[in-house]
């Protein structure tokens, strides 16, 4: 029985985000420059796009950029934007084929003139798109979100829009960048690091977080699959106990 065929497709987490992480690492390990290891890692954004849609996946978010990645030198953070531009131009053809809706959060309006044109170009042909969305967090961070999504607010409950009262947890929701998109269930990091770096603070509370050492440009359908697997023989308790959860 193959990997793919031990998935329980009534049990598959609705979004998964990842990490894509080792990208550098995989080509220093060969003597090649850190671009070369974004360009192969191309090549796994592409694998785990399909190998998402076709199980069946509603959401994938991929962090490409972070905030913290504008202090990467010049010469990187341009490759990285160029990169992001040819994907995207290619690739909106094979979204659109596999009906597959492109979304982006992040600062985007801090992207490069010509990376951001690109952007949006492929978001608006491919809006009516409905059998996964696939979100590329660009020039993203948590923390950037979080205080983005407090001065506007502020600035409501100033011109009388909302009253404090309003604010809980959902409103709150509604005006981070992630709000028309589910809390992701599962969140990946590859290349053996075990750490957040501020992504997705506020949306992963419950989200199940699964670790592999693989470096992004070697991850491929197959580790999709084992992460989906490892998510299924899970217990999700949302904080109440087990047998509870077994009555629900
Ligand atoms: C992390 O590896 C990877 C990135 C900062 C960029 C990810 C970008 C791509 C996979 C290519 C473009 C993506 C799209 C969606 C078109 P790292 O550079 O931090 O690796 P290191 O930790 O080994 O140095």
């Amino acid at each position: 029985m193959s990997l793919k065929d031990k998935i329980d497709l009534k049990k598959l987490p609705n979004h998964i985000a990842i990490i894509m992480d080792g990208n550098g690492r995989w080509a220093e390990r060969q003597g090649k420059n850190r671009i070369f290891g974004h360009k192969n890692g191309v090549k796994s954004v592409r694998e785990t796009t399909e190998a998402a849609a076709e199980l069946g996946i509603n959401f994938l978010t991929l962090y490409a950029f972070s905030t913290e990645n504008w202090n990467r030198p010049k010469f990187e953070i341009d490759a990285l934007m160029r990169l992001l531009v040819q994907t995207i131009d290619k690739e909106t053809k094979t979204l659109n084929k596999n009906n597959i809706r492109l979304q982006a959060i992040g600062d985007l309006k801090s992207l490069h003139k010509n990376s951001y044109k690109q952007l949006m170009k492929a978001i608006k042909d491919t809006e009516k798109n409905d059998r996964m969305t696939l979100v590329l967090a660009l020039s993203y961070s948590s923390r950037w979100e979080i205080v983005k999504a407090v001065k506007t607010i502020i600035e409501q409950i100033k011109s009388n829009k909302i009253s404090i009262d309003d604010i809980d947890q959902k409103v709150f929701s509604s005006f981070l960048t992630t709000s028309s998109i589910p809390d992701p269930e599962l969140l990946i990091r590859t290349s053996g690091e075990y750490r957040i770096s501020n992504f997705l603070l506020w949306q992963i509370a419950y989200s199940e977080l699964y670790f592999t050492p693989k470096l992004w440009p070697d991850f491929r359908k197959e580790d999709l699959y084992e992460a989906i697997l490892n998510f299924q023989n899970r217990e999700r308790r949302f904080g109440m106990i087990s047998e509870q959860i077994k009555k629900a």
